[in-house]
């Protein structure tokens, strides 16, 4: 899929249909995530693949996200910032957690790419998650994104006719001149800059 087609379909889906992904499918996403950019060249994430529907519903639970359950697939984002908090001190704990944003980022639009649907969660109690997937303390839960096919009136039930169908872009959040500033904070405008001398 065209990238800037991904980025614009992107949306949070919290219905899904009943049927099951390919894991397959998602384990090509969690893919994407390996090609972001990393500090200092240590890779932080882990993506934790569950399937287990017991496991699925006390990830629900730790969300307090009912819609959390109904996925048949649910992938668990961590990071552990060790190397990088040794190698950068206090930054280290920053970097990780961007790097994180980052691959998530690419496995989301991949997501859509795929004809797939989730919904970055991000409320969740954290020691409920670790537990329950034997996570080391010293890692942070990033997110949960629970996967399936967007549940919609008629909608294309298979990953071919997702991506077959013409599904609608959605309208950016906030206008661009509102978030764009130019050489400095607040700078609406870009400034013709003088031309220099050779
Ligand atoms: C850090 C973060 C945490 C989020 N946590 C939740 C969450 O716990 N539950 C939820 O339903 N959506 C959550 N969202 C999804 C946002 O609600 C959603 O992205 C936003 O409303 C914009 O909608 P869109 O994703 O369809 O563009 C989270 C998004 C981010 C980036």
């Amino acid at each position: 899929m065209d990238l800037d087609k991904a980025i614009r379909l992107r949306k949070s889906v919290r219905k899904f249909s009943s049927k099951k992904p390919d894991w397959r499918d998602i384990i090509e996403c969690i893919d994407s995530a390996r090609y972001s950019p990393i500090a200092g060249g240590n890779y932080v994430c882990n993506f934790i693949l569950v399937d287990e529907k017991e496991k699925i519903n006390k990830i629900a639970v730790a969300t307090q996200q009912d819609f959390v359950a109904k996925a048949k697939y649910v992938v668990v984002v961590c990071s552990n910032p060790g190397r990088l908090v040794n190698a950068y001190g206090k930054e280290g704990e920053i970097y990780s957690r961007q790097q994180a944003g980052a691959a998530i980022e690419n496995f989301l639009l991949k997501i859509v790419g795929s004809g797939l649907s989730t919904c970055w969660v991000g409320h969740f109690v954290e020691d409920e998650i670790k537990n329950l997937l034997d996570i080391p303390s010293d890692s942070n839960v990033e997110a949960v994104f629970p996967i399936g096919f967007e549940l919609k009136k008629a909608i294309a039930h298979t990953r071919r006719e997702a991506l077959k169908g013409k599904a609608r872009t959605k309208k950016a959040p906030i206008d661009l001149d509102r978030i764009l500033f130019f050489n400095k904070f607040g700078q609406e405008e870009m400034v013709k800059q003088k031309k220099l001398r050779d």
